[in-house]
C-alpha cells in the first residue's frame, strides 16, 4: 500500500459473496466537516449482503440505485487520521465509531473511509474496537425501537422474535437494563446464550409455536417477518405494539382485529445513544457477542455466514490485525 491507495472490498456487479473483491483502490481525502477514518474494525449488518445482491427484495422502482463499483459497510471503529476544513470536534488520533452514510453509501469495508463528523460519538477507553464497531447499526435499532417508538417501561413485557441476532442480543439487554420482562424467540442453540444474556422467557421456535407459548405482551418486535407473520399478533395484549421488521408480512385487516398499533422506521444515526450504549458495554450492563472475527480479506466468508441467516451477535472484519 502507498499514501494513495488502501487495501478494501468492492463490488462490480451484484450478485452472491463471489462479487467481494478484495483489492487496492483509491484512498479518500476528507472533505469539509468530514474526517479521514483509519478503520480498525468494521461490522456487517443485513443492509451490506442485501446490497451486495441488489436488494433483490425491494420491488424494482424503490430499490437504491447504488454506483460501482461500490464498497459495502456503514459501521466502523477507528482512528481519526486527519481532518477535513472547518472540523474542530475531532482531532487526529482521536478514538471513533458510527454509523457511517447510512443508507446513502457504503463505505467500510476497507482501511479508510471519510466519516462527516455529525455521524461519529468518541470511543471510550472502556470498550476495544472490535465492541465498538458492533454496536452502531444493531445497537441502534434495538434502543431505537425499544425506547423512541415504543417508549417501553419498566415492568412491560416484550417479545423478540430473532433474539440471538444481532438487533436482537442489544435489544433483550437493553430492555432488560430497562427493567422490562423479555421473551426472547430464537433456535434452541441459542437457549443458553440467551438466558445468560438475562431473557425471562425463552421460545425455540423450531419446537415450540411461539403463539402458544406467550400471551398479552405490551411489545413485539419482530426482526424476521416471513410468511404467516400474522400468527405472532396473538401474543400481544390489545393495544399493544407491533414493530415488524417489514410492514408487508403482516395483514392490515389482521393488524387492526389485533388492535394493535404499529410502530417501525428505518434506523438513524444518533451518537448521543452510541455513547449511551457504549457507556453500558464498557460497565459490563451490556455484551457484545460475536458470532466471528474476520480479516477484511475474508469478507466473503463473513457474507456466507450472515446470509445463512443464522447468526449470533455480531460478525465483524478486522481491518488492522
Ligand atoms: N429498521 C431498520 O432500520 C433495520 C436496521 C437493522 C436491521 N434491520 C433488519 O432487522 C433484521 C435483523 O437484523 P440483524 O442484524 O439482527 O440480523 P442477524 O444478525 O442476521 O440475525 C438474524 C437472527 O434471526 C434469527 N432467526 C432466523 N429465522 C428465525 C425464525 N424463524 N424465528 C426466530 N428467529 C429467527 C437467527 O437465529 P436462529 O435462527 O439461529 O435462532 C438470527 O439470530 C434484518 O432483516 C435487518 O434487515 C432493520
Amino acid at each position: 500500500m502507498n499514501a494513495e491507495t488502501m487495501k478494501a472490498i468492492r463490488i462490480y456487479k451484484e450478485g452472491g459473496p463471489e462479487v467481494l473483491v478484495y483489492e487496492d483502490v483509491p484512498r479518500p481525502t476528507a472533505g469539509p466537516g468530514e474526517v479521514l477514518l483509519r478503520i480498525h474494525v468494521a461490522s456487517i449488518n443485513p443492509a451490506d449482503w442485501r446490497g451486495q445482491r441488489g436488494f433483490p427484495d425491494i420491488p424494482e422502482k424503490f430499490r437504491p440505485r447504488v454506483a460501482r463499483p461500490s464498497i459495502p459497510g456503514f459501521d466502523a471503529s477507528g482512528i481519526v487520521e486527519a481532518v477535513g476544513p472547518g472540523v474542530s470536534e475531532f482531532r487526529e488520533g482521536d478514538a471513533v465509531f458510527g454509523m457511517i452514510r447510512f443508507p446513502e453509501r457504503a463505505s467500510t469495508y476497507a482501511e479508510y473511509t471519510t466519516a462527516p463528523v455529525t455521524q461519529l460519538a468518541r470511543k471510550p477507553a472502556t470498550i476495544d474496537h472490535l465492541q465498538a464497531a458492533a454496536i452502531p447499526m444493531a445497537g441502534l435499532t434495538a434502543w431505537q425501537e425499544l425506547f423512541d417508538q415504543a417508549n417501553l417501561q419498566a415492568g412491560q413485557t416484550v417479545l423478540i422474535n430473532g433474539a440471538a441476532g444481532g438487533v436482537g442480543h442489544f435489544a433483550v439487554q437493553l430492555a432488560k437494563v430497562r427493567g422490562a420482562r423479555v421473551i426472547g424467540v430464537a433456535s434452541g442453540r441459542h437457549a443458553d446464550f440467551l438466558r445468560d444474556l438475562g431473557v425471562d422467557q425463552f421460545i425455540d421456535y423450531t419446537t415450540t409455536p411461539v403463539e402458544q407459548a406467550a400471551r398479552d405482551v405490551d411489545l413485539l418486535i419482530d426482526m424476521v417477518g416471513g410468511a404467516n407473520s400474522d400468527r405472532l399478533l396473538a401474543t400481544l395484549r390489545r393495544g399493544g405494539t407491533l414493530i415488524p421488521v417489514n410492514f408487508n408480512y403482516y395483514t392490515p385487516e389482521r393488524v387492526a382485529e389485533a388492535g394493535a398499533l404499529v410502530k417501525g422506521k428505518r434506523v438513524q444515526v444518533n451518537v448521543g445513544q452510541l455513547a449511551e450504549i457504549a457507556r453500558l458495554v464498557g460497565e459490563g450492563r451490556v455484551c457484545v457477542a460475536f458470532e466471528t472475527i474476520l480479516p477484511l480479506a475474508e469478507a466473503r466468508k463473513a457474507h456466507e455466514i450472515a446470509e445463512a441467516g443464522h447468526v449470533r451477535g455480531k460478525i465483524v472484519l478486522r481491518v488492522i490485525e
